[in-house]
């Protein structure tokens, strides 16, 4: 199963910012949590979970990455917009275009923060929504995806 992580504007920068909020753990931090918890879903679920990584500062490398997941068949996309959340309907489009299941992650719990947080566009293209588990949530969005879309050899409609 092919999954796409997307990651938003400044969280290359993890470990540095804000790290009361944020944490001390930098990217290369999640994308190795991202690729072991990949691993560990391939093997608990007999499906080949494949993943591929990106992020970007720009809104519109991420339009295109996620309008390539549709010419790449990818079969889930899971996506934390960062600061485009609450402002790209441009993302929230591409999503709907590429149309390849979608899961929201944010680290921290958007709806406690700041009023302007509590929008999120790319989200109401988004299946599930996993927000305020920090790194955690990239697992739990990895398994939504492989037990609803997986085609491994456990049968998951009964575990949901
Ligand atoms: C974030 C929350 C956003 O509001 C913020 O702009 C980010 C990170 C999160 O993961 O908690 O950059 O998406």
């Amino acid at each position: 199963m092919k999954i796409l992580i997307i990651n938003g504007p400044n969280l290359n920068m993890l470990g540095i910012r804000e790290p009361a909020l944020y944490g001390r753990q930098d990217y290369p931090a999640l994308e190795e949590y991202c690729r072991t918890a990949c691993r560990e879903l391939s093997a608990q679920y007999s499906c080949e979970v494949e993943c591929e990584i990106f992020q970007s500062n720009y809104e519109g490398a991420l339009v295109e990455k996620i309008q390539q997941a549709y010419f790449d068949h990818t079969e889930g996309i899971v996506i934390n917009p960062a600061a485009y959340t609450h402002t790209s309907v441009a993302i929230l489009d591409a999503l709907k275009a590429a149309a390849v299941p979608a899961a929201e992650v944010h680290l921290t719990d958007i709806r406690e923060r700041e009023e302007f947080r509590r929008i999120s566009y790319a989200g109401m293209a988004c299946e599930q929504h996993f927000i305020g588990y920090g790194f955690e949530g990239y697992r739990m969005a990895l398994e939504y995806l492989v037990r609803a879309y997986g085609k491994g050899e456990v049968q998951y409609d009964n575990c949901l």
